[in-house]
């Protein structure tokens, strides 16, 4: 079964897509809470579980031998990651950004990757990511060694890159905060202190589409911790193959200590600051 990068991304852009129609069809039939999960603030619906087994059966269907790591767990849990003989890991948040979701803000995405190695983002390779906005008709892709790609209302897909380097003080800075609340509350402290420094900060929502928006060069950069695997997998293979640097603390790839994407003169300045303000605060186990 092949395992090129491209043939691998064209199957994950026809399963989001089917995937984004899905959720865009329940949004509009309604939206409620079906649990919380770390947090009361965390909260999981009936369409992420829905989507994600929609998800999970298509990448069945076709690859029965890759295995799956996504969000919502093929039985309703957190973290399901059903085991595969590939070595190939399909990394699947069916909607990041549950909270505009929720609400209705058009900003959510279904987020797919494939990966090579160990399920883990400390050491393994991105092969292919595919983040679709399906609300707007968005969908950033890219593949290893292939550059990234986005595609607007289902056009033909144009090359996308970074924006121009610009200093610090110019910089617009995407961020995201931890459903818990000790944790929000010192990462509060760090924007507070960032904030003057910088031209503008946002916080948008949905971690995979913060980073095509850094690959897209609508953001200069994005950090955040405490994410899962699953909000960074497709996006983080987007930023790469724009020409983003994406990185953790100091020499470790992003995990849920940190991710850091930017034009990689911006990103070092940024690391270094960010170290000063006090963001490497210990975090909680979960
Ligand atoms: C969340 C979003 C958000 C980020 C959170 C994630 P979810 O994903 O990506 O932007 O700040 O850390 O958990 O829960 O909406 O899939
Ligand atoms: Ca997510």
């Amino acid at each position: 079964m092949t395992r090129a990068p491209s043939e691998l991304l064209g199957l994950a852009r026809t399963i989001a897509i089917e995937a984004g129609e899905l959720a865009v069809r329940r949004r509009r039939e309604g939206v409620q809470i079906a649990a919380t999960k770390s947090t009361i603030v965390d909260v999981v619906t009936e369409a992420d579980r829905e989507v994600e087994l929609l998800i999970r059966s298509r990448i069945c269907d076709a690859r029965p031998g890759d295995a799956i790591l996504g969000e919502e767990g093929g039985l309703g849990e957190d973290g399901g990651a059903a085991s595969g003989t590939s070595g190939l890991t399909w990394v699947v948040d069916p909607i990041d950004g549950t909270v505009n979701y929720l609400y209705g803000i058009p900003h959510y995405a279904v987020s797919i990757a494939v990966v090579e190695g160990e399920p883990d983002p400390r050491t393994w390779t991105g092969l292919a990511g595919c983040v679709l906005n399906p609300a707007i008709g968005e969908l950033f892709t890219a593949s290893r060694g292939e550059g990234a790609f986005l595609s607007s209302g289902g056009g033909a897909a144009a090359p996308i890159r970074i924006a121009e380097p610009v200093p610090l003080e110019l910089a617009l800075i995407n961020t995201g905060f931890a459903y818990n609340a000790t944790t929000r509350g010192r990462q509060g402290e760090v924007v507070a202190r960032l904030l003057p420094l910088v031209r503008d900060i946002r916080r948008m929502g949905t971690a995979s589409l913060d980073l095509c928006m850094v690959a897209s060069g609508r953001a200069n950069a994005y950090v955040e911790r405490t994410l899962s695997p699953w909000d960074h997998a497709a996006g983080a293979i987007i930023a790469r193959e724009a020409g983003a640097v994406v990185k953790g603390f100091a020499d470790a790839a992003p995990s849920r200590d940190l991710i850091l994407a930017a034009e990689p003169a911006l990103a070092a300045v940024l690391e270094l600051l960010l170290l000063e303000l006090g963001m490497r605060f210990e975090l909680p186990a979960n």
